[in-house]
């Protein structure tokens, strides 16, 4: 399977958005971490500044909603530029409703599930989904550790055939990515070890060979 890379530009600096992304000019994706201060503790940014940098960036945008109500909003970041939009099985709106409005905006919908959510949660929409993110840290900061323990659920993933992309956010590093990769995972979300590593691009290209180990 092809393993793609998604640096998280909630490791980024905020002040250069623009040179921030042209230092991972390699990525697959561009994941953006969309936090409303409900769903999660922390607020990080909107709709104005993912259309800002979508002028000055060519790469799909992942777009990881960590808010409460991802059906008021999704149009809203399909038309700022999101590629894909991927928001919580846990947010208040209903999980198929929600992604059949992201498929009618003409663009890819994923569910997202928390370390503490069973992942048959999300086994009615496999057919509806480019994507399905198992989260291997608590939604709502970068720079925490990585939670082996939830591999079993890309495992099952894998094991009731489904064949879509399975991505993996939250303390992904150059060992951490072997684990998940070797549990069925082909998408890796790093935000601080792409964005504090002397060369991101380098960086991204060690985390790709791992991957494929
Ligand atoms: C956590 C975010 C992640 C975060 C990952 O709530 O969804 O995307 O930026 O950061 P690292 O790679 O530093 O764990
Ligand atoms: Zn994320």
């Amino acid at each position: 399977m092809d393993m793609k890379i998604a640096p998280s530009i909630l490791a980024s600096d905020y002040a250069n958005l623009e040179s921030e992304l042209n230092r991972i000019s390699t990525s697959d994706m561009i994941h953006v971490d969309v936090m409303d201060g409900h769903f999660v503790p922390n607020i990080s940014i909107g709709p104005p500044v993912v259309a800002a940098i979508k002028k000055v960036c060519k790469i799909p945008f992942d777009v990881h909603l960590m808010i409460s109500e991802p059906l008021k909003y999704a149009e809203d970041f399909a038309k700022a530029g999101a590629d894909i939009i991927c928001f919580h099985a846990e947010s208040d709106d209903d999980t198929g409703e929600t992604i059949d409005k992201i498929l009618s905006l003409g663009i890819k919908a994923a569910v997202a599930v928390k370390p503490g959510t069973d992942i048959d949660v999300v086994f009615p929409y496999l057919d509806k989904l480019s994507m399905v993110l198992v989260m291997t840290v608590e939604p709502g900061f970068g720079g925490q550790s990585f939670m082996e323990h939830v591999m079993p659920k890309i495992e099952k993933l894998r094991e009731i055939g489904y064949e879509g992309d399975i991505e993996v956010d939250g303390g992904i590093n150059p060992e951490t990515i072997k684990i998940a990769a070797k549990a069925g995972a082909n998408v890796f979300v790093a935000g601080s070890a792409v964005f504090k590593s002397e060369n991101p691009n380098e960086t991204i290209s060690l985390l790709r060979n791992n991957a494929r180990d």
